[in-house]
C-alpha cells in the first residue's frame, strides 16, 4: 500500500486549546516515552523592567518547590553565564553548585535534580527566558538527548511567543479602549498599577489552597485592571457627580459589569481572541467583581463559591483601592480605617481569605502605594 492513514499524530494534542500548562505536561509525557530520566520541564519568562524571572509554567511528577517563584536575573551569576555566552548549558553534575551562594541554586538542589539541561528563549532577538531540563540522575544529557531537546525547547519557545503576542495584543486593544475615555475617567493610571499588583499579591497566596498556576497569577496582574471597563457606558453626570447618587442613577451605574462583559466579548470576537480558553477570566472579571459571598451583590446574586475565584480577589482589591482614593463623591481614607471596613465587609461582602491576605500583607501593600502615588500634576 503505497496510502496509509495507519500513523497517527503523536502530537495532536498540541493543537487543541489547552493552557500551555497542559501542553507542556503533554510534551513531556511524550518526551519521557524516549527519556525516561527527564524529570521536570520548566519555563520562566524574564521581565526585563524588573530584572525579574518568574516561573511560567511547569511540569514534574511532584508539585514544584518553585511554583510561582520569582528571582533577580542578575543575581544569578550562573543564568547570567548562559545569557553572556548566548549558548545553551549542560550540567552533568548539579553537585557542583552545592557551594556556590546563589539562593535559586540552593532551592535546585534541595529538591534532588542531580542535572540539567538549561536554554535560553529568544523572541527575534530579544531574550524572553529560559527553558529548564531537570534530571534527578547525573550523566543523562548526552549530544543525541541534546539535539532532540533543542528541537523541543525551539516548538516551547514559539509557544510562548505566541502566547506573549497574544496577551500583548489584548492588553493593548482594551488599555487603547480605556485610554478613549481616560479624559472622562476618575480613576487614575496609578489605580491600574496598585489594582493589577493588589490582586497578584492576593493570588499568588492563594495559589497553593485553590491550585492557581503561575499563568493563572500573571493573567490576574494582566486582567484585573480592565474589570471597570463597562464604566465607558455610563454618563459623565453620573460617572463624575460629586455627590451620592440616587437610586435610578445607581440602577443605571450597576449596569457597568454587563456592559465591560459586553465590550470585552465584541473585542475578543473583532481580534479573532474568543477562542483562547483563559480570557474567560477576563469576562469573569468585568461580569462578576461586584458579586457578594452573601448573594446581595450585582450582576447575578452569585454567592460564596459560585463566584469566580478572580472576581472575588479583585472585588477585594477593588474596594481597597477605592477606600484608599479620592472618588468625586468622597475622600481618601487612610489605611487603618480601610483595612477596618475591609474587616467588618469579610464573610458577608467580601471573601475572607482574601481580605486575610491583603491585611498580611500590610507592608507590601504600602510599598505598592509609595511606588504608585497619584501623580498630581500628571
Ligand atoms: P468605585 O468608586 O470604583 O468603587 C468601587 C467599590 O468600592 C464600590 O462598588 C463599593 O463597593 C466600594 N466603595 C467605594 N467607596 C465606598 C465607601 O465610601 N464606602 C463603602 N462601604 N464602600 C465603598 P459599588 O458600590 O457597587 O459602586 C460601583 C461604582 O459606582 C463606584 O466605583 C463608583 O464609580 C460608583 N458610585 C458608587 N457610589 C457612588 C456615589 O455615592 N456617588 C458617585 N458619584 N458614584 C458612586
Ligand atoms: C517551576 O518549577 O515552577 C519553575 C521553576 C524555575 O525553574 O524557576
Ligand atoms: C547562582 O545562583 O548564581 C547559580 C545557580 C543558578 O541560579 O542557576
Ligand atoms: C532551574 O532549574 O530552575 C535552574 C537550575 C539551573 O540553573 O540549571
Ligand atoms: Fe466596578
Ligand atoms: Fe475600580
Amino acid at each position: 500500500m503505497t496510502v496509509s492513514f495507519a500513523h497517527e499524530d503523536s502530537l495532536k494534542a498540541l493543537q487543541s486549546k489547552a493552557s500551555l500548562s497542559e501542553k507542556l505536561r503533554f510534551l513531556h509525557d511524550t518526551l519521557r516515552e524516549r527519556y525516561d530520566f527527564i524529570d521536570r520541564i520548566a519555563i520562566t519568562v524574564y521581565d526585563a523592567q524588573l530584572d525579574l524571572l518568574k516561573t511560567f509554567a511547569w511540569s514534574s511528577e511532584d508539585r514544584s518547590p518553585l511554583t510561582n517563584y520569582q528571582y533577580k536575573l542578575s543575581e544569578s551569576e550562573s543564568l547570567m553565564e548562559i545569557l553572556q555566552r548566548g549558548q545553551p548549558r549542560v550540567v552533568n553534575d548539579l553537585a557542583v553548585f552545592a557551594g556556590a551562594g546563589g539562593h535559586h541554586s540552593q532551592v535546585i538542589n534541595r529538591s534532588g535534580y542531580s542535572s540539567s539541561y538549561t536554554t535560553p528563549m529568544y523572541k527575534e532577538d530579544d531574550f524572553i527566558g529560559f527553558i529548564f531540563f531537570n534530571s534527578t540522575r547525573k550523566h543523562v544529557f548526552t549530544e543525541p538527548v541534546l539535539a532532540d531537546l533543542d528541537m523541543v525547547a525551539h516548538m516551547l519557545s514559539l509557544m510562548v511567543s505566541c502566547e506573549k503576542m497574544v496577551l500583548e495584543t489584548l492588553q493593548a486593544t482594551v488599555r487603547s479602549a480605556m485610554h478613549f475615555t481616560h479624559h472622562r475617567d476618575p480613576e487614575t493610571a496609578e489605580h491600574i498599577d496598585r489594582m493589577a499588583r493588589y490582586s497578584r499579591l492576593i493570588a499568588r497566596d492563594l495559589a497553593e489552597e485553590y491550585q492557581l498556576d503561575d499563568q493563572f497569577v500573571e493573567h490576574i496582574f494582566l486582567f484585573s485592571p480592565l474589570h471597570d471597563l463597562g464604566k465607558i457606558g455610563i454618563p459623565d453626570e453620573i460617572l463624575l457627580k460629586p455627590g451620592r447618587l440616587d437610586e435610578r442613577e445607581f440602577a443605571l451605574m450597576k449596569t457597568h459589569a454587563q456592559r465591560g462583559k459586553d465590550l470585552i466579548d465584541e473585542l475578543l470576537r473583532n481580534y479573532g481572541l474568543d477562542g483562547v480558553g483563559y480570557v474567560d477570566m477576563l469576562r469573569n472579571i468585568a461580569l462578576h467583581h461586584h458579586e457578594n459571598v452573601d448573594g446581595s451583590g450585582y450582576p447575578g446574586g452569585l454567592r460564596a463559591e459560585d463566584i469566580p475565584i478572580e472576581a472575588r480577589i479583585v472585588s477585594v482589591a477593588d474596594v481597597f483601592d477605592a477606600l484608599t482614593s479620592e472618588r468625586p463623591y468622597k475622600k481618601a481614607w487612610d489605611n487603618d480605617r480601610a483595612f477596618q471596613a475591609l474587616r467588618d465587609m469579610a464573610g458577608h461582602k467580601l471573601d475572607r481569605r482574601c481580605v486575610e491576605i491583603l491585611i498580611i500583607h500590610r507592608d507590601e501593600v504600602e510599598e505598592i502605594q509609595r511606588r504608585f502615588q497619584e501623580n498630581r500634576f500628571g
